[in-house]
C-alpha cells in the first residue's frame, strides 16, 4: 500500500510563509492545495510556484472549503489563537506555524488546552535543530565528549520575541530537554514593546533545570556579541560547558569543541533550503504514525515558552518563578507597567537605533 499523501493549506505568504510552502511543495508526502494571504497581489506569483493551488484572502472560507490535513501559518505573532481554532474548527489534524507561538502565557495556555482537547498535533518552527552545526554539538554533548553537562547558554542579539524561544529551545535540547524547576529573570527597557514583536529591549535569564543542568539565556541589546558572525539576525550563541570542556554553535559561524579529544570545530550556517524539507519530512513521519512525535512539537515549545513567560514573571515580580506555571498571565502587559515605573538608571540603553538591530 503506498503512503498516503497529506493535503495542506498554508496562510501567510511573506518570507517563511514561501519557506514552508516549498518545502511542503517539493515532498511527496504533501500536496499544497491552498494558499492564503490578506495581501491578494501576493498570490499570484506564490501559485505560479507552487503547482497553483487554490488562492485567497479568507484563510476561514479556505479551510472550510478544502479541510486540509494540515493547517500551517506563518503570520506575524498577533495572530496566533484564532488561526488555531480555525485549524481545529476545520478538523485538520496538523498544525504547523511559527514562533513565538504566543504572546503571553494566557494566550499559550488556550492554545494548548484548545488542541489537546481536540487532540490535532503542532509543530512550531524551531528548525534549527535541523542545522547539521546545531545537531553536530547536539550529538557531541550525547557522545559525553565533555563530561557531564553543568551549565547550557544561549545568546542572540535580535530581541526575545523574534529570538528568545529559539534560545531557550536549543539550550534545553542541550541541556536533554530536561524539565525547568525554577526561573530567574531581568529585563529593561520599553522601546521595542511597541513592535510587532513586542520584547523588552533586554532580557536575561536563569533557568534551573530538574537534572541539576542550569542555563542562562539573553536576547536584546545589551546581549553579548558575536564577532565571529557578520550577519546580524545570525549573531546566536548556543552551548554547553561540561566538566571535561564545552560545545557550542553560532547559528552563523559552525560550531566548536573543546572535548576530552581535545579541540574540534567545523563549519556550518543557518540555511533554509537544508533545515525545511526534513523538518517537513518528519511531519508526515508523525501523522503516519502517532508514536514518532516531531521533536518540535507543540508540547515542546509550550515548556520552552513558559520558562519566557517565567523569566518575563520573574522581572515583573522579582524573585524565582516555580515552574511548571499554573495559571495564564499577560506577561507583556505586567512589564510595561514595571519598566514604565522604573527609574531611568534601571534602563541604560544607548540611544542609538542601530544597537537595536534592523527595523522589523
Ligand atoms: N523560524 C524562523 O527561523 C523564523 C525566521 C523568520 C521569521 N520567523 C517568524 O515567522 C513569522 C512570520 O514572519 P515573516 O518574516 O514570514 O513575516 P512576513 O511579514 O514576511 O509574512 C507574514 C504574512 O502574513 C500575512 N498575513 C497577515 N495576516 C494574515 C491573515 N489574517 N491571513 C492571511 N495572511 C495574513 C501578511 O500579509 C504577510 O504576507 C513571525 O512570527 C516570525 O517571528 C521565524
Amino acid at each position: 500500500m503506498s503512503a498516503p499523501i497529506y493535503t495542506v493549506v498554508i496562510a501567510g505568504m511573506g518570507k517563511r510563509g514561501m519557506h514552508h510552502a516549498a518545502a511542503f511543495h517539493a515532498d511527496p508526502r504533501f500536496r499544497v492545495v491552498g494558499l492564503c494571504d490578506i495581501v491578494a497581489d501576493k498570490l499570484p506569483a506564490a501559485a505560479a510556484k507552487l503547482g497553483n493551488p487554490r488562492t485567497g484572502t479568507d484563510a476561514a472560507k479556505m479551510l472550510a472549503d478544502l479541510r486540509p490535513d494540515v493547517f500551517c501559518f506563518c503570520t506575524m505573532p498577533t495572530l496566533r489563537y484564532d488561526f488555531i481554532k480555525l485549524g481545529v474548527e476545520a478538523g485538520v489534524r496538523l498544525i504547523a506555524y511559527e514562533k513565538p507561538m504566543a504572546l503571553s502565557s494566557d494566550e499559550a495556555r488556550r492554545i494548548m488546552a484548545l488542541v489537546r482537547q481536540a487532540r490535532v498535533k503542532t509543530v512550531v518552527s524551531h528548525q534549527h535543530r535541523y542545522g547539521a552545526h546545531y545537531a553536530t554539538v547536539k550529538q557531541l554533548i550525547d557522545s559525553g565528549a565533555i563530561g557531564r553537562v553543568h551549565t547550557v547558554y544561549g545568546h542572540a542579539t535580535g530581541w526575545m520575541m523574534h529570538m528568545m524561544t529559539h534560545m531557550i529551545d536549543y539550550a534545553r535540547w542541550y541541556a536533554g530537554n530536561a524539565e525547568a524547576q525554577w526561573v530567574f529573570g531581568q529585563a529593561a527597557g520599553r522601546r521595542k514593546l511597541a513592535d510587532l514583536h513586542p520584547s523588552p529591549d533586554y532580557v536575561a535569564g536563569l533557568i534551573q533545570f530538574a537534572n541539576g543542568v542550569q542555563g542562562i539565556v539573553q536576547t536584546g541589546a545589551c546581549s553579548p556579541d558575536v564577532p565571529e558572525v557578520e550577519a546580524w539576525w545570525r549573531k546566536c550563541r548556543v552551548g554547553a560547558q561540561g566538566t571535561e570542556g564545552f560545545a557550542e554553535v553560532l547559528t552563523g559561524g559552525g560550531w566548536r569543541a573543546v572535548t576530552r579529544n581535545g579541540l574540534l570545530g567545523g563549519s556550518g550556517n543557518m540555511n533554509y533550503d537544508l533545515d525545511m524539507p526534513p523538518y517537513i519530512a518528519d511531519m508526515a513521519a508523525w501523522l503516519d504514525d502517532d508514536r514518532k512525535v516531531h521533536c518540535c512539537s507543540g508540547e515542546e515549545a509550550y515548556k520552552g515558552f513558559e520558562i519566557l513567560c517565567a523569566i518575563m514573571r520573574s522581572a515583573a515580580d522579582r524573585g524565582q518563578v516555580r515552574l511548571p506555571l499554573d495559571d495564564g498571565r499577560n506577561e507583556l502587559a505586567e512589564l510595561d507597567r514595571c519598566l514604565a515605573a522604573a527609574p531611568l538608571a534601571m534602563t541604560p540603553l544607548p540611544d542609538n537605533a542601530k544597537e537595536y538591530g534592523p527595523a522589523k
